[in-house]
């Protein structure tokens, strides 16, 4: 049984002709993404726009038509995936590192639809490490500033040695808080640190979540 790709294809028959899409990141859209591509293929007429190149890549391989928000007023419809969903529908994001373009191209989408399995699904946001995408200019004093906030910071490498940078140029810090009690608070407070670009706190932002679960159904949680 794979969720990733039962949830993932659920999801698409949101979509309708006509429509701007927002393709996610990570494992669990990149099935969303292939769906796309052969409802595509059988005459589905939509544009789409990429929260990473990894997925603009992947959607351009499979023909889906892509456009960049020079051409577009709103996006209609954004699936993706995320690393933690707690009840109130906020989520941690960003495990792929994508986190900055995610949150651009779902605050400017008016449903966010959210593909999960239940092990995402947790009752407080914190035990996944938050990432935080920082510039490389200063990032030791941005970092003891992020620490103040009571966390331990790891930066992410892509081997063992090399820094990982994100498809904006910057670093992403992995901040292991005990716990995030009030998540706008926190996300505030990273946010006005300067050398912060943007958390992977998502605030009031999902529309819906559809929750893939090990015998194959797939549950829909809506606010
Ligand atoms: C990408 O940066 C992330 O926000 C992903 O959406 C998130 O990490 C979920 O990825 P998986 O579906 O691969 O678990």
């Amino acid at each position: 049984m794979n969720i990733k790709k039962t949830v993932g294809e659920a999801a698409v028959e949101l979509i309708e002709d006509g429509m701007t899409v927002g393709l996610g990141t990570g494992s669990t859209a990149y099935w969303a993404i292939a769906k796309i591509g052969e409802r595509v293929k059988k005459g589905l007429n939509i544009s789409a726009i990429a929260t990473s190149k990894e997925s603009e890549v992947f959607a351009r391989e499979l023909n889906i038509p892509m456009v960049t928000f020079s051409e577009i007023n709103e996006i209609d419809i954004t699936i993706d995936g995320a690393d933690e969903v707690d009840p109130d529908l906020n989520m941690i994001k960003g495990g792929g590192g994508a986190l900055l373009r995610e949150k651009i191209i779902a605050t400017a989408s008016e449903k966010l639809i959210v593909i999960v399995d239940d092990t995402k699904l947790v009752k407080q946001l914190g035990a996944f490490p938050l990432p935080v995408e920082v510039i490389p200019f200063g990032i030791e004093s941005t970092r003891a500033k992020i620490e103040k906030l009571g966390c331990k910071t790891e930066l992410r490498l892509s081997d063992k040695t090399k820094e990982f940078i994100t498809d904006n140029g910057n670093y992403i810090l992995d901040c292991e808080f005990p716990m995030i009690k009030n998540p706008e608070k926190t996300s505030q407070e990273l946010n006005g640190i300067p050398g912060v670009v943007d958390n992977g706190l998502f605030i009031g932002l999902a529309h819906r979540v559809f929750v893939g679960r090990q015998n194959g159904s797939v549950n829909i949680i809506q606010k």
